[in-house]
């Protein structure tokens, strides 16, 4: 049977820490769905749904096995009905790990379908989407930090409100 896992988020945008384990976790299943969570419980996102799934689109080119698609509520339920038996999970220090754990935990209650945890590169592992937006947003320098078309995309979005 085809393996399916699911690498879920908010990619608000993408940077290169989740190319990075999107690239390695796609060696190991058959299918790799990046799903993007359509109503995060944080602030407002800085890009639209669809600017978000064309900025992974054209970051994943490059892979042949990868899908993006939308969900929202629960994740296990969007695995379900997309056959995926994995979550794939980042994980950059240990102050991911608590939450990592009590969520990959209650994901195999709920459905029986394990996560497993990928551990970021070392030399992403202080990066988030949070930070990267908040460095651009003052116009600090995010070349190291996300593909060259994310940092174009952040520079205009940015531009549009001085
Ligand atoms: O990129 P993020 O914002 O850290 O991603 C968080 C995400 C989307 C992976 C997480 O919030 C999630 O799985 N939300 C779906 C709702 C859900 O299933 N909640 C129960 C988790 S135990």
């Amino acid at each position: 049977m085809a393996s399916i896992a699911l690498v879920p988020g908010s990619f608000d945008p993408v940077t290169l820490g989740h190319i990075d384990i999107i690239e390695r976790a796609a060696r190991h299943f058959d299918t790799l769905i990046v799903a993007v969570i359509r109503n995060p419980q944080k602030t407002a996102s800085l890009f639209t749904l669809e600017e978000r799934q064309e900025l992974l689109g054209e970051c994943l080119a490059h892979l042949p096995n990868i899908r993006i698609e939308f969900f929202k509520g629960l994740l296990v339920e969007f695995a379900k009905d997309h056959g995926a038996s994995a979550i794939v999970k980042g994980l950059r220090a240990v102050s991911d790990f608590e939450y990592e754990l009590q969520m990959a935990q209650m994901n195999q209650r709920l459905s029986g379908i394990d996560t497993f945890f990928v551990s970021t590169s070392p030399q992403y592992s202080f990066l988030s989407s949070s930070l990267v937006k908040e460095v651009a947003r003052f116009g600090g320098d995010v070349s190291s930090m996300v593909p060259e078309v994310v940092q174009r995309r952040l520079g205009d979005r940015f531009s549009e409100d001085t």
